[in-house]
């Protein structure tokens, strides 16, 4: 283990580059215009997972009911020795995503997206830490470990890296249920959350599930002249404004009927060891969000806010006249981008239901409503009664000298729930993104010494879930 450590430490700088290799590739897996640099993202993946002496090496094709999805990363590398007392060692499921979000807006960025540049002890580009970088450790570590071991590992490991899930993540659930087989494991390893606080390492013991929604609404048959049909035509955008101010009051609370029925309260200990972290919210509106207050719920943390609660958000409303200058027109259409975030029990498939029951219920007259489900995504919390979480301290312990904080993150990764749920695995999440890193935001970033500091860490957790 000390000399894959060591492998590491002495190839940071080539580690670094080929990182930005993999970031110049515009991997935006919502954008069709982008299909063929998802591919070359994840043949890029695969040939270093091929050159490091993984084997079984190969792309796998996704389909959806919807489209042609993007393809999977798998690799393997089953031969590890068997222990003094004969038993066979355990199979670690490493799993990450190769895809990013987009990177608009793109003048907000102080250099290209796509275009990596160290700044500071940080790397900037779109997918930097969410989650190219991260996947990029698990990649690493294995090569550390590889080569420290003269071409074996210490225990079995699988790779499963997905190039969906910035868009729900549907094709890797189907293989997941269909070929579940294909990734037997003892515990998957996933490295897509953040750390607490600087220099505090942490374990992600929780996500929020989502479902992400369109509103279509249609008023006239045709774009109608302001002026001249202004005061007798329904306009689809006053519409859509209407709904949406019904979907949540003031308070943040959500006012979908039921919605909130199957929410379960964060326990007694979670709360404790979620009031005990260390939290300036003054610290964190002013420097993080950046507003003049904070909203949400009264009488709720912020942590209890943004992982334990449902939240809905507003994401964009594509449709009529968004050009410079003026045009007076009635659009036909518009159209509201709306997402909800779940929590344990929620399921996507009946807060959906619920939603579009009652947006349809509150519709203005004039205006047809057609509501979709884009994706969905289900909550989980994971167990932390485990030897893999406590190889997971362990190691952190050793790189970062102190002990693991245990937190939920409010973003979601809908394939975690399918490998407790499918694989029925206990699921590891152990991330190293910082909470100022700009996921999905102009100048994301990776802080470099997180990035080192990441690889060993899997290198020390793969080395004990050995031992
Ligand atoms: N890595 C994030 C999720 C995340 C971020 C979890 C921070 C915990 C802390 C992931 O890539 C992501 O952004 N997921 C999307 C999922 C969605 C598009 C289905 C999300 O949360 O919006
Ligand atoms: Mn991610
Ligand atoms: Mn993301």
């Amino acid at each position: 283990m000390t000399a894959a450590v060591a492998f590491g430490q002495g190839n940071k700088t080539r580690f670094v580059e080929e990182l930005k290799a993999l970031l110049r590739i515009p991997s935006v897996s919502t954008a069709p215009e982008h299909v063929e640099d998802v591919r070359r993202a994840a043949e890029f993946v695969a040939a270093e997972l091929e050159r490091i002496g993984m084997e079984n090496v190969r792309l796998i094709e996704t389909t959806t009911v919807k489209r042609k999805g993007h393809p999977l990363v798998y690799a393997d590398w089953l031969h590890a020795a068997p222990g003094a007392d004969g038993k066979a060692k355990p199979t670690v499921l490493c799993y990450g995503h190769y895809d990013v979000q987009p990177a608009e807006p793109l003048d907000e960025w102080k250099t290209p997206p796509f275009d990596p540049t160290e700044r500071d002890g940080n790397i900037y580009a779109r997918g930097a830490v969410d989650d190219k970088g991260q996947m990029w450790m698990h990649v690493k570590a294995l090569e550390s470990l590889m080569a420290a071991g003269g071409g074996k590992l210490p225990v079995n490991v699988r790779v499963i890296i997905e190039g969906e899930e910035e868009v729900g993540g549907e094709g890797i659930a189907a293989f997941v249920r269909e070929h579940g087989d294909h990734l037997k494991a003892d515990v998957a390893l996933v490295s897509d959350t953040e750390m607490f606080a600087p220099e505090l390492p942490t374990l992600c013991v929780g996500l929020r599930g989502m479902i992400y929604t369109e509103i279509e609404a249609r008023g006239s048959k045709v774009d109608l002249h302001s002026g001249m049909y202004g005061g007798a035509a329904p306009n689809p955008f006053v519409a859509l404004a209407q709904v949406i101010a019904k979907l949540k009051d003031e308070n943040g609370k959500i006012l979908i009927p039921g919605f909130y029925d199957k929410v379960q309260k964060p326990t007694a200990d979670e709360l404790k060891a979620w009031k005990a972290l260390p939290f300036d919210e003054e610290h964190y509106r002013e420097t993080e969000v950046g507003s003049s207050v904070l909203t949400g719920e009264p009488g709720l943390s912020v942590q209890e806010r943004t992982w334990a609660r449902p939240t809905l958000d507003v994401h964009g409303m594509p449709g009529g006249f968004v050009g410079v200058g003026a045009k007076t027109v009635i659009p036909a259409k518009a159209l509201a981008k709306v997402s909800m975030r779940l929590v344990p029990d929620m399921t996507p498939a009946e807060s959906f239901a619920k939603y579009k029951a009652y947006v349809e219920s509150i519709a203005p007259k004039g205006v047809q409503l057609e509501v979709r489900l884009i994706h969905a995504g289900d909550p989980i919390v994971v167990s932390t009664d485990n030897v893999y979480v406590k190889a997971a301290t362990e190691a952190m312990r050793e790189v970062f000298g102190k002990e693991t904080v245990f937190v939920r993150g409010g973003g979601s990764i809908p394939i975690v729930g399918d490998f407790v749920r499918e694989l029925k695995i206990p699921t590891v999440m152990m991330g190293f993104g910082l909470p100022d890193d700009n996921l999905h935001a102009p100048n994301e970033k990776f802080h470099l010494a997180n990035f080192h500091r990441g690889i060993e860490s899997i290198v020390r957790f793969l080395s004990g879930v050995a031992a």
